[in-house]
């Protein structure tokens, strides 16, 4: 029988659940409603479904209609979408009314919310799913073989660098997520993933987190301190904004300006703003250190203005060196930028391979041996999302490698960021044992 759905929050990740349930899941699953504050991007979903799939009109429903829409549909259930900071709401209310939940990362963005959510599941005995795709992504996926197959020994400590580029790491500098009390900052946002992954690759959850952290590069203070003199506050309508390579693009017609410049005479959400604004409260610049219950230690950093996208890891264990080195997206083309490349510069910069080998193993007597992967299909994430989707709409029986993640998954990546804020604060070292009880 077909599993009834809704889902609460029509920007731009909704896509990925809209397309598949009526795209390749129909035999499993059914889209009933579309729920959001803000009615022109559920409007654009609805005709998507319709125009694209024949299906609907799927009925919308304000997020002050929320519980109307449960009584009126009786989905078996909600998959959340939302903006953050809106997550915990949508979780728990869901299971009290009877459904199961699958959300969007981070689970949620503080101790206090973390808790509620583990409470109500704890109460309801519904189920959450949190949809970790990198987890999914076959390059990920070999790591955590490799490490499980023992190659390295016991991991002893481990550096792990992410990079976010000028367009990806800017990107969220201009919206919601500049705000800390939506997004919990990157280190909750965006580190969820890395946090999630290394929980996973190491089988264990972080005890203690110390961090250091700031806002050295976006913001108008740093950009003053760089001796710029002009600004703007959003792209739209500014001709200063034409002279900066970090200003958004929104190409007329395009998906961007159907969801949010046709959106935002209802609630001011404007996805243009210019980065270098004031009002920004998450960090750029992020250095963690995390002992985790097994004893590991790891350091982790992430920047956000970096000229090309992608991470490097080194385990580091009693047998060996296991090294994993991901170029996502070798650098960024802005047509401002560019002209400053001389010739061989570009050529350099088109060249997507990496210099070292992307997974390589060195044991501590011999020679260094590579290690490759295969992609099955062309999804999101490096064929990831396709792998989490069947996850989810087909079910999760076969998982050897425990990819299919729960809430406490869901906790236990959000809880390194969590403390790692509170640390930035106070200067001290967190336990992370007194910030929420399971
Ligand atoms: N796993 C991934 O790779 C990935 C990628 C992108 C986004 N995400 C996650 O998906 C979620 C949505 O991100 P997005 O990029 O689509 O953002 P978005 O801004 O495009 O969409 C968010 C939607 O939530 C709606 N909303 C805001 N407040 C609401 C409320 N109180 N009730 C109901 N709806 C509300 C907004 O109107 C908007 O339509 C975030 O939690 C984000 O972390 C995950």
């Amino acid at each position: 029988m077909k599993k009834k759905y809704v889902l609460v929050g029509t920007g731009g990740r909704s896509s990925m659940y809209l397309e598949a349930i009526a795209g390749d899941f129909t035999e499993t699953a059914e889209i009933c409603a579309l729920c959001d504050t803000n009615q022109t991007r559920m409007d654009h979903r609805q005709k998507l479904l319709l125009d694209k799939y024949g299906i609907g009109p799927v009925p919308t429903y304000k997020a002050a209609q929320f519980e109307q829409m449960i009584a009126d549909i009786k989905p078996d259930t909600v998959i959340v979408t939302s903006m953050d900071r809106t997550h915990h709401k949508y979780i728990c209310r869901a299971m009290e009314l009877g459904c199961d939940v699958i959300t969007e990362k981070p689970m949620t963005i503080d101790a206090e919310k973390c808790q509620q959510i583990i409470d109500t599941k704890k109460r309801t005995g519904k189920n959450i799913i949190v949809t970790f795709n990198y987890r999914y992504s076959p390059r990920n996926t070999r790591i955590k073989e490799l490490l499980k197959s023992g190659i390295a020994g016991q991991i002893t400590s481990v550096t792990f660098e992410w990079l976010l580029d000028t367009s990806h790491g800017a990107d969220y500098f201009r919206r919601w997520h500049r705000n800390k009390n939506n997004s919990g900052g990157l280190l909750v946002h965006k580190s969820t993933h890395h946090f999630d992954l290394m929980n996973w690759w190491l089988d264990s959850m972080p005890k203690t987190v110390f961090c250091m952290a700031d806002l050295k590069f976006y913001g108008k203070e740093n950009a003053e301190n760089r001796g710029v003199t002009e600004f703007y506050s959003r792209v739209r309508g500014s001709e200063i904004a034409k002279k900066d390579p970090f200003a958004i693009r929104i190409p007329e017609g395009s998906l961007t300006e159907q969801l949010y410049y046709d959106a935002e005479h209802e609630d001011s959400y404007y996805r243009d703003q210019s980065v270098f604004g004031d009002g920004i409260s998450i960090e750029d610049n992020m250095n963690v250190m995390v002992r985790y219950e097994n004893n590991t230690v790891m350091n982790y950093c992430l920047y956000a203005h970096a000229p090309w996208e992608g991470y490097r890891v080194c385990f580091n264990g009693t047998k060996g060196r296991l090294e994993f080195n991901v170029v996502e997206n070798p650098f960024v083309n802005s047509d401002i930028v560019e002209d400053f490349a001389t010739p061989g510069m570009r050529e350099l910069m088109t060249d997507k391979k990496t210099m070292v080998p992307e997974i390589i193993f060195q044991p501590l007597w011999g020679k260094p041996v590579e290690f490759t992967y295969e992609v099955k299909n062309k999804s999101g994430h490096g064929g990831g999302d396709m792998l989490l989707l069947n996850h989810i709409f087909l079910g999760a029986e076969n998982d050897p490698l425990g990819h299919a993640a729960g809430y406490l998954d869901g906790a236990k990546s959000i809880l390194t960021g969590i403390a790692a804020n509170i640390s930035m604060k106070t200067g001290q070292a967190v336990n992370v044992k007194d910030l929420v009880q399971f």
